[in-house]
């Protein structure tokens, strides 16, 4: 349950107004992730929709009513913080309890509640105890079973695990995708974690001071990025921006001038406001670290020196400079033997080339096919 539609959403504090225009659609039922720098909204945005803060203008509905107006109690949602802010002098039951306690549900329906949800999250052994004796991720557990027993339309989550240290982190981040799968909720999260974000996700939300800059699966964020912000933002370690010269543009193909006098024909959809992308403009080419494919010098469309190698075990992080002023990142098998000082030539496939206009923030199409000239 719980479809939420945010509409010309502003927030302002005094005269600074840090969200400018949110539109969103979350469908009934979907995991949506809130991703962005820190600063960018994404705490705000959660708390105007649990009814922490107050729109300065727009409307939010849930479930096609609008509870713009109404008071957090009255809009069936649920919130868990980053600090778990539990009652420290409550046990684990009463906690858990807590917020039905003052409602007038029968005591039976509570037990049966906190039951249900000490077991989902595997705290029933822990339900006597103060929480001065859990561990961080216990309490987190019981932070979210104390959300879960209201039965909330919508759960809103900013950044439940940022506290635990990172195994523990591994572990709840498959617990929430498990409950995920048994609440029949929309959940509303909140992450700067790559892998949270990529995993647990139906839809990412990726945010930029105050704006929404791209909505999209996981997976359409990755390949089809609609901006630099974007392209830079999802992917870790991060995209390469190579910086390239348009030598040409006819017939939907545009000619580009790499480093070492290689140039590149790449066919390209030109959005209208693009067009005047003339020759001798200058733009930047796109190419994630994974998406470097080592190749001989002959067919290679980027080489250079090797600067630095860094061994991951399973993998190698390649920097090569492939200009004066440009170092690029490649990721290659654990296996290979590079050294510092290594030439390296390098190509990778047209679907995994992007490109973007430095003043703009359109990229351009993805390319469906690509010549090396
Ligand atoms: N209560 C507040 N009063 C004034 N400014 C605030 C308040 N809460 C947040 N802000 C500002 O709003 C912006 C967005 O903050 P926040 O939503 O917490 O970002 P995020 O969660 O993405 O890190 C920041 O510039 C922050 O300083
Ligand atoms: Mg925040």
């Amino acid at each position: 349950m719980g479809k939420v539609i945010l509409s010309n959403v502003k927030k302002s504090f005094g005269r600074v107004e840090v969200l400018h225009d949110i539109n969103l659609e979350i469908k009934k039922n979907e995991f949506t992730v809130f991703v962005g720098p820190s600063g960018c909204g994404k705490s705000t945005l959660l708390r105007l929709i649990a009814g922490l803060e107050d729109v300065t203008e727009g409307q939010i509905l849930i479930d096609d009513m609008d509870v713009t107006m109404l008071r957090p109690a009255k809009r069936k949602v649920a919130m868990v913080f980053q600090s778990y802010a539990l009652y420290p002098h409550m046990t684990v039951y009463e906690n858990m309890s807590f917020a039905l306690r003052r409602t007038k549900y029968p005591k039976e329906e509570i037990h049966r509640r906190v039951m249900d949800a000490a077991e989902v999250l595997q705290v029933t052994h822990l339900l006597d105890r103060q929480p001065k004796q859990l561990s961080g991720g216990q309490r987190q557990r019981v932070a979210i079973g104390r959300a879960i027993i209201r039965d909330p339309k919508v759960f809103l989550f900013d950044e439940p695990l940022s506290n635990l240290d990172a195994s523990l982190r591994v572990k709840m981040r498959m617990r929430i995708a498990k409950l995920k799968e048994k609440l029949n909720t929309t959940m509303i999260y909140v992450t700067h974690d790559q892998v949270e974000a990529m995993t647990l996700a139906d839809k990412i939300v990726v945010m930029n001071s105050g704006n929404i800059e791209q909505v999209g699966s996981p997976l359409e964020l990755y390949h089809h990025p609609r901006n630099k912000f974007v392209a830079g933002f999802i992917g870790s370690p991060k995209m390469n921006f190579i910086k390239v010269s348009v030598t040409a543009l006819k017939n939907d193909v545009v000619t580009l001038s790499l480093p070492h006098d290689r140039s590149l024909k790449l066919p390209v959809a030109l959005p209208k406001t693009m067009q005047d992308m003339g020759p001798g403009s200058s733009a930047e080419l796109g190419i994630r670290p994974e998406h470097l494919i080592v190749c001989d010098a002959a067919s290679s469309l980027l080489t250079g020196c090797i600067q630095t190698v860094e061994h991951l075990g399973s993998e190698l992080y390649v920097y090569v400079r492939i200009a004066d002023d440009q170092n690029i990142l490649v990721r290659v098998p654990g296996d290979k033997n590079f050294k510092v000082g290594d030439t390296l030539h390098l190509k990778a496939l047209p679907s995994d080339c992007h490109l973007f206009h430095p003043k703009s923030t359109i990229s351009f199409e993805r390319f469906s096919s690509v010549s090396h000239g």
